[in-house]
């Protein structure tokens, strides 16, 4: 699998942790200390799934400059969608002018979301055919700002990718263990963030270390590993377990926090605009989250 252009979109809306704190009992301080976020973008009224997946989409399909003719899947990767049916990718699929004679879905993988996507697409896609796989969420419209413990955490934003077959093989590693108790969605988001802390750490680094070895690879011969954005001390204890310096993690949720979803592809397409990614580098995607589910890929940029 190749990956040919990416995008992302951010709502202009910015929710600091002073205006948190301003609404729960926090404090920037805190917040920092124990996360490294400082802000997430709030989407508007006015701003959905849609608007957000529409105009990273539209931003990754231009960086690939391909004609819409090559596209034959969509996937959409979000828990946010506004409506159960039509589906994100069905509403895209026609938002975008994209051929009819393709295949397109949604699926829910909480924040593993756009690695399960890429994967399936990748598996799925023949010869010069090319997929659009887009992450979208506004997790500000299932989050309660009345739970401390939670409304810290997430923001809104979309990112996508625009792949194309190749003979490049590539690497994945999937878990999935059925669990409603440490993290469930229902109107609102609820968290045992303790004990989602412990499985983010213990499954980030397995499957970082899984994925490299199957890719054939030493952890040392990394250059850039792109996680779900959830928590600074994760990536620092999954870091810090695997014996590879932080500098080759790209880290973006200072800014964004955790956009579920769309959090992977957010950082690739920043990963990508400032100038990190060089041809045949070695590159992880990874995520963890609800279901509970965990996702790894490596591949070689080209
Ligand atoms: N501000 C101030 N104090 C707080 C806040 C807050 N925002 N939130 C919790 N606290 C308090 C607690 O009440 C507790 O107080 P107490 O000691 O008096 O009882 C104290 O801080 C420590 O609470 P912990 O829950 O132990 O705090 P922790 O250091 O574990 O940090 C956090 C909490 C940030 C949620 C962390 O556990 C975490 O990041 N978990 C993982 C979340 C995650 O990765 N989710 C990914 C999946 S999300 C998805 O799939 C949609």
């Amino acid at each position: 699998m190749r990956i040919l252009g990416t995008g992302s979109a951010a709502p202009k809306n910015v929710l600091t942790n002073q205006m948190l704190s301003t609404m729960v009992d926090t404090s920037d301080e805190w917040i920092v200390e124990r996360t490294g976020i400082r802000t997430r973008h709030i989407a508007a009224d006015d701003e959905t799934a849609l608007t957000m997946a529409r105009d990273a989409a539209t931003r990754a399909l231009a960086a690939a400059d391909i004609p819409a003719s090559r596209i034959k899947l969509v996937i959409c990767a979000s828990v946010t969608n506004e409506l159960r049916c039509p589906s994100l990718a069905c509403s895209l699929q026609r938002d975008l002018g994209l051929p009819e004679e393709i295949m397109a879905f949604d699926i829910n993988a909480a924040c593993s979301g756009f690695i399960f996507a890429l994967i399936t697409a990748s598996e799925f896609l023949k010869a010069d055919d090319c997929a659009l796989i887009v992450g979208s969420e506004v997790l500000s419209r299932i989050t309660d700002y009345n739970d401390r413990s939670t409304c810290v955490l997430f923001g809104d934003g979309a990112g996508a990718a625009v792949i194309e077959s190749s003979d490049e093989p590539l690497s994945w590693i999937t878990t999935v263990k059925g669990d409603d108790q440490m993290l469930m969605i229902d109107d609102y988001i609820h968290m045992d963030g303790q004990a989602v802390f412990k499985f983010a750490v213990e499954t980030l680094t397995r499957s970082i270390r899984s994925v490299t070895e199957k890719a054939g690879l030493t952890l040392a011969e990394l250059d850039l590993i792109i996680c779900h954005q959830a928590n600074q001390r994760i990536l620092a204890s999954a870091s810090k377990r695997l014996g590879v310096a932080m500098d080759r993690f790209f880290v973006n949720l200072a800014e964004h926090g955790n956009t579920s979803a769309a959090s992977v592809p957010i950082a690739l397409d920043e990963a990508v605009r400032a100038g990190l990614l060089h041809k045949d580098m070695r590159v992880i995607l990874a995520g963890f989250g609800g279901g509970l589910t965990s996702g790894a890929i490596a591949m070689r940029w080209s």
